[in-house]
């Protein structure tokens, strides 16, 4: 079988060809099908993002509105999607809701199991994700808090809907707040592709087995929701919140940090990709004071962040080892500014990387792409003859 190079954590192997993101993370650049993370936070939209993941160019007038169309007439899900959301307990974590929840759909949509989809049916089935996702999001919270689920409304926008989901309370009138609309937009076309990933090579790995496409998407939530990939904007505002409770000391967790005998790690810092800056956690600090500065809130984790960050841009430990503020740094600051409880924030993140894996679930199929199946190198024992039970 040859020689196998080892490269545990695939730090050093390309597994694909893509046309969809570039990342220079020397540099800090950062875009998708060619337009920068920057110009499209600033002049696009989620769908037209999503839009351009999907298909490979920004939409014309009619196919942005054939697509947001599309996507609104099938918001709505099955009824009994609602009982296996009743089985769940309420100390149920949202991700692991939501990832079953998506995986449900292998149930009600049948068809999707078959690898030989015809385009068509593939297209169904992506607006299908891109329609549900919100509303399963907000029914994970929903059952979490115990109140009962609100249903789409499709007069609304993608975030608006969102977010009337997620808050409106039947005793009383619901409507989103349009800072906070565009807020979350904004935070969602962030998120919405990272390349070769964590959860987007599982999307692609689960996929390349001709597993159904919500089956892909469901293990891609599953991947993202660990502490060291998307379940790191939680873990950033508890450790802000910890920081605070303890005095607010932020150089004494720098120290704690950097210390190998100690295994807590500046959460929201360091990158695998990212040897500067990374592009998105500049906008979402810039977004992070408007947001907090137009909803009137003086949020007090803010500055613990805001010091912590420019103590360890300071510290030769982090400058030696390239370790910059990620993307998670500074999300959760905004996410609590726009009402959305901690355990929800990795959920956040799926929303906003749905667009991504899909395109590259559809990237990895459309390039006919072989069966993912990494090699090892064996360590374990060599032959050795069984030994009865009644003999060890
Ligand atoms: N705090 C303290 N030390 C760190 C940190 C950190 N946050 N990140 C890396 N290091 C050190 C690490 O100990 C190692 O030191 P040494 O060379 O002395 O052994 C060195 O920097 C290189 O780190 P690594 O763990 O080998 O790097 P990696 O590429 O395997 O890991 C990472 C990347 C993102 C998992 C890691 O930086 C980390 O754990 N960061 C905190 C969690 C986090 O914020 N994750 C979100 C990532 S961005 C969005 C996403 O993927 O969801």
């Amino acid at each position: 079988s040859g020689l196998i190079t080892l490269d545990p954590g695939f730090k050093n192997t390309g597994s694909t060809q893509s046309a969809i993101t570039f990342l220079d993370g020397e540099q800090g650049i950062l875009r998708y099908r060619g337009y920068d993370i920057e110009e499209l936070a600033e002049k696009s939209n989620f769908l037209e993002v999503s839009y351009l993941l999907i298909n490979g160019e920004l939409p014309s007038k009619t196919q942005y509105e054939r697509f947001s169309q599309r996507i609104t007439t099938h918001t709505l899900v099955h009824e009994d999607i609602k009982k296996i959301l009743d089985g769940f307990p309420s100390v149920a974590h949202p991700m692991g809701v939501l990832s079953s929840l998506i995986c449900s759909l292998t149930a009600f949509y049948p068809n999707s199991l078959d690898p030989n989809n015809t385009q068509e049916e593939i297209e169904l089935s992506i607006v299908r994700l891109m329609a549900k996702m919100p509303t399963f999001a907000a029914w994970a919270f929903k059952n979490k808090v115990g109140h009962p689920v609100n249903y789409p409304d499709n007069e609304l926008d993608y975030c608006s809907n969102f977010l009337k989901m997620m808050f409106a309370l039947p005793a009383a009138k619901y409507e989103a707040d349009p800072v906070i609309s565009k807020a979350l937009d904004k935070l969602l076309i962030l998120h919405a592709d990272h390349e070769q990933n964590c959860s987007t090579s599982t999307v692609r790995v689960v996929g390349s087995s001709q597993a159904s496409i919500y089956a892909s998407i469901s293990a891609g939530i599953n991947a993202l929701w660990g502490p060291l990939h998307g379940g790191a904007n939680q873990s950033v505002i508890e450790m802000l919140e910890a920081i605070k409770a303890d005095g607010g000391d932020s150089k004494k967790y720098l120290e704690k940090a950097k210390d190998k005998n100690d295994p807590f790690r500046l959460m929201g810092f360091g990158h695998r990709v990212y040897k500067n800056f990374d592009p998105r956690a500049k906008i979402i600090k810039k977004a992070a004071d408007e947001v907090l500065a137009k909803l009137g809130i003086d949020d007090p984790v803010l500055n613990i962040a805001k010091e912590l960050e420019e103590a360890a841009l300071k510290d030769q430990y982090f400058v030696d080892r390239k370790l910059y503020p990620n993307v998670d740094f500074y999300s959760g600051i905004i996410y609590r500014a726009l009402g959305i409880p901690t355990d929800m924030f990795t959920v956040m993140f799926a929303l906003g990387r749905l667009p991504g894996w899909i395109a590259q679930w559809k990237e990895m199929r459309e390039n006919g792409e072989p069966i993912g199946r990494p090699r090892q190198v064996y360590v374990g024992p060599t032959q050795r003859p069984f030994v009865p039970i009644s003999e060890r």
